[in-house]
């Protein structure tokens, strides 16, 4: 397609300005002085070497300084560079430009990772996987920073170091690397059963994808979309893989993970050399503000999916990934992916997971990368900014404008501001209204945990479900605590008396309560048919 190879080539030119040509030319440092690294300076030929040789100090020093800190999650990545094409005007639901005509195109970036693996760890973990893409809009960049399922463990922010801490290796021994299959992580999640819902998917197919162009993409949260005149919408996102989706089965994956530990990001890489470029379709849940609690659950909770039957999925557009990093670290590892970049007509909404991640991926980029991140190439809009940002540790730009201050009449009020309600720039979407007491505690609307991961195990076919109870029984014997694997199965038995009788049948010393009507009673509107995905 003519237009997509038009959009990479900006691409390619944008990134292209930044590139350093090493192949060529003299030896330097990197203040240009031509040398000769391939041995010290030294007093004699067998004397010690001088602190003089500046050759010697530039080159250790870079290599010793070469790491950044890893991401605290998802450390382990592939990305890869792409075109997004609009399938139509859709300035009905949203200003956002990216949208407004039919075959318009931006390009993309898509980071695929794992969550709880370290940078070097392998590609075919029992573990999320992350789909992160950043759209780089003529109205500046957005960033959906998804996952491949349509949930997540917690409701609240305020819970994720907790959850991530009983996830990791624990602190004095690091083992075992497997984030599933220890004490702590069993513990967070029968004394937290928000996190049973995700976990039924995680114990199928969904945490072992075949490969990242095998699977689909969820943003999650319910966020806003807004008109020109104001009018929002909710709305939540969706990445449909145009390959199909296809999952490994646990003894391939621990076979897969012994042989080939870079399986998915050498497939990704592979299948981009070789022409195949992967297509994930856009599409978007789309709901009236006033169905916030229309489906037996709210649509704040972002443990809980929204049933394709009661929302279907409006598909908006295409992405086509069909460009290979030139360098890792300055494009995969240097992304700074942020749900908070948002650009005029995507808005948020009040979900309390989604507002306590505005601050958490900021203040780490800051942490990984200085103060001016925004400025490396990966991360800069391919649009001019205007602001009064001055200096800060790595500052790139060499500002021309001598009044960093706003309002100001010695730049004729320059940079002006953008229109706050509906204008020319990023607005909030007018008829959103927050009121109420300051409260620390989650909505009752938040309070049923088990509907949903009852609905998996009631919708999925027998073989599915042996390949949950053989998932359940190989994990929670892993678990040393006679305790917590009790805990464990009281709480697997309030989704489904069969399931925690079947996962028991394998624990030793186990006992499975007696059905738990108080929980199977639980209410909700709610289908399963958004797993139309055969597990393997
Ligand atoms: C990465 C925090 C929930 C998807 C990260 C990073 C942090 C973080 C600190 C590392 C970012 C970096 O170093 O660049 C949190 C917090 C959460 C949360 C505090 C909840 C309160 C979620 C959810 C999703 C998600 C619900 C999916 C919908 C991702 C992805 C990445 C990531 C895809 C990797 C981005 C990349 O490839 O660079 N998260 N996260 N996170 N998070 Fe979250």
């Amino acid at each position: 397609d003519a237009a997509i190879q038009e959009t990479s080539q900006q691409t390619e030119e944008f990134m292209g300005q930044f590139k350093l040509d090493d192949g060529q030319g003299y030896m330097t440092t990197d203040w240009g002085t031509p040398i000769d690294d391939l041995t010290s300076l030294k007093a004699g030929a067998r004397g010690p070497t001088l602190m003089e040789d500046f050759a010697y100090r530039q080159k250790m020093q870079r290599f010793d300084h070469e790491r950044i800190p890893e991401r605290v999650v998802h450390a382990r990545g592939a990305g890869v560079h792409g075109v997004f094409e609009s399938f139509g005007n859709f300035t009905n639901i949203t200003a956002a430009s990216f949208l407004a005509e039919e075959g318009k195109k931006t390009p993309t970036f898509v980071r695929f990772s794992t969550v709880i693996g370290e940078r070097g760890s392998g590609d075919a973990a029992r573990d999320v996987r992350g789909f992160a893409t950043r759209f780089y809009t003529d109205a500046g960049n957005l960033d959906i920073v998804g996952i491949n399922l349509p949930i997540f463990f917690i409701q609240d922010a305020m819970q994720f170091p907790d959850m991530v801490h009983a996830l990791k290796p624990q602190p004095d021994k690091q083992i075992p690397q497997a984030a599933t299959a220890h004490d702590t992580a069993y513990d967070f999640f029968s004394q937290q059963p928000s996190t049973l819902n995700m976990l039924m998917l995680i114990m199928s197919g969904y945490s072992l994808p075949r490969s990242y162009r095998h699977m689909s993409g969820f943003g999650v949260h319910t966020m806003r979309m807004v008109t020109e005149e104001g009018d929002s919408k909710l709305i939540r996102w969706h990445w449909k893989s145009k390959q199909g989706t296809a999952s490994l089965l646990w003894e391939e994956a621990q076979a897969i993970n012994g042989k080939n530990p870079d399986y998915h990001r050498k497939d990704l890489w592979d299948a981009i050399e070789n022409g195949a470029y992967p297509e994930y379709e856009l599409g978007v849940q789309i709901m009236d503000e006033d169905q916030q609690l229309a489906f037996g659950f709210d649509v704040l909770d972002a443990t809980k999916w929204i049933p394709e039957e009661l929302v279907p999925i409006t598909i908006l557009g295409k992405m086509t990934l069909n460009a290979n990093p030139t360098n890792y670290f300055a494009e995969t590892e240097s992304i700074g992916f942020q749900p908070g970049h948002v650009v005029r007509g995507i808005d948020f909404s009040e979900d309390p997971l989604l507002q306590g991640r505005l601050f958490s991926y900021l203040d780490t980029q800051v942490n990984r990368q200085g103060i001016n991140f925004e400025q490396l190439p990966i991360n800069r809009p391919r649009i001019p900014i205007h602001n009064n940002n001055r200096d800060g540790r790595g500052q790139q730009y060499i500002p021309v404008n001598n009044y960093a201050y706003s309002p100001n009449t010695l730049n004729n009020g320059f940079p002006k501001q953008a229109n706050q309600t509906v204008g020319d720039g990023f607005f909030t979407a007018p008829n959103r209204r927050l009121t109420g007491p300051l409260i620390r505690e989650l909505s009752p609307t938040f309070n049923d945990h088990w509907s949903q991961a009852r609905m998996v195990w009631n919708s999925i076919s027998a073989a599915e479900k042996q390949i949950v109870v053989n998932s359940l029984r190989f994990e929670v014997s892993q678990v040393q605590s006679q305790v917590i694997k009790q805990n464990f199965v009281i709480q697997l038995n309030r989704v489904s008396h069969d399931l925690a009788s079947r996962v028991a049948a394998a624990l030793v010393d186990v006992i499975v309560p007696e059905p738990d009507n108080t929980f199977y009673n639980t209410n909700s509107s709610a289908h399963i048919s958004i797993f139309n995905t055969t597990l393997p």
